[in-house]
């Protein structure tokens, strides 16, 4: 199948990397898994493919362009070099939301009993390329531990996605570090597909039909009565 062939896939994985001082750094339980394994997909369903990633041990997709990054800025600057020739972009990096303010230049010595670090935001590069997205498909991800559809559908509206998905985190056999995942896959238009624990292959095969499905609907909306496929109640709270 290569239902991809003429796109252009720009997509994001991994966590990335915030440093305090030389030896020490603020990151997340991102293993990068759920991002490769759609930048495969997408290569093999004929996209031409780039995927920009934070620190990760996984061996390189074959096939895709990749752009390895550190620091959610780098991330950002990355995303928006690579974007005029995206025509879907999807940001499945877990970015760190803060970072410290001040980046010691040398190795912080053990001092005081307790220590207070101030942390500032990062650049939202989700909803920054919301707001300049203009024709591209732009999906995004949820990693929540609670409330994950209410939380989804406010980052779909706020995030000015097409599709998010949805992902449970914090559990074993599902998100972060894990090879299977189960996930909610949330569309503009209100449809909302739940995937059942599978392994993140298999997600990620899910998630490129529900981008192609939603894009054929929005290009051709007539259509779409004889040939989507209903989408299926979630059952994720
Ligand atoms: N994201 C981003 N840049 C950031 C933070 C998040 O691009 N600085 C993107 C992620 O790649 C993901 C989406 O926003 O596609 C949602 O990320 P998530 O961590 O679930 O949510 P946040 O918006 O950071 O909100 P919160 O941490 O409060 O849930």
């Amino acid at each position: 199948m290569r239902d991809l062939a003429g796109e252009t896939v720009l997509l994001t994985a991994g966590p990335t990397r915030e440093a305090i001082d030389p030896v020490r750094y603020i990151t997340n339980r991102s293993s990068g898994k759920m991002g490769y394994a759609i930048a495969t997909a997408a290569a093999a369903r004929g996209a031409e493919v780039v995927l920009i990633s934070g620190p990760v041990t996984l061996a390189p997709p074959l096939g895709v362009r990749l752009i390895m990054v550190e620091t959610a800025a780098q991330m950002y600057n990355a995303v928006f070099a690579e974007l005029p020739r995206a025509t879907i972009v999807i940001k499945a990096a877990a970015v760190a939301d803060y970072r410290p303010a001040v980046v010691a230049s040398q190795k912080i010595k053990k001092q005081a009993d307790d220590v207070v670090l101030h942390l500032e935001k990062t650049p939202d590069i989700l909803a920054a390329v919301g707001r300049v997205k203009g024709s591209r498909f732009l999906v995004g991800f949820a990693a929540e531990t609670n409330d994950v559809l209410q939380y989804g559908q406010r980052k779909l509206v706020e995030k000015n996605c097409d599709l998010l998905v949805a992902n449970c985190v914090g559990r074993s056999g599902s998100g972060f570090e894990s090879d299977h995942n189960e996930v909610a896959l949330l569309a503009r238009c209100g449809s909302i597909v739940h995937c059942e624990s599978a392994p993140k292959t298999v997600i990620a095969e899910r998630i490129l039909d529900e981008i192609v499905r939603v894009r054929l609907r929005s290009r051709h909306p007539e259509s779409s009565a004889e040939v989507l496929p209903e989408a299926t109640v979630p059952e994720m709270s």
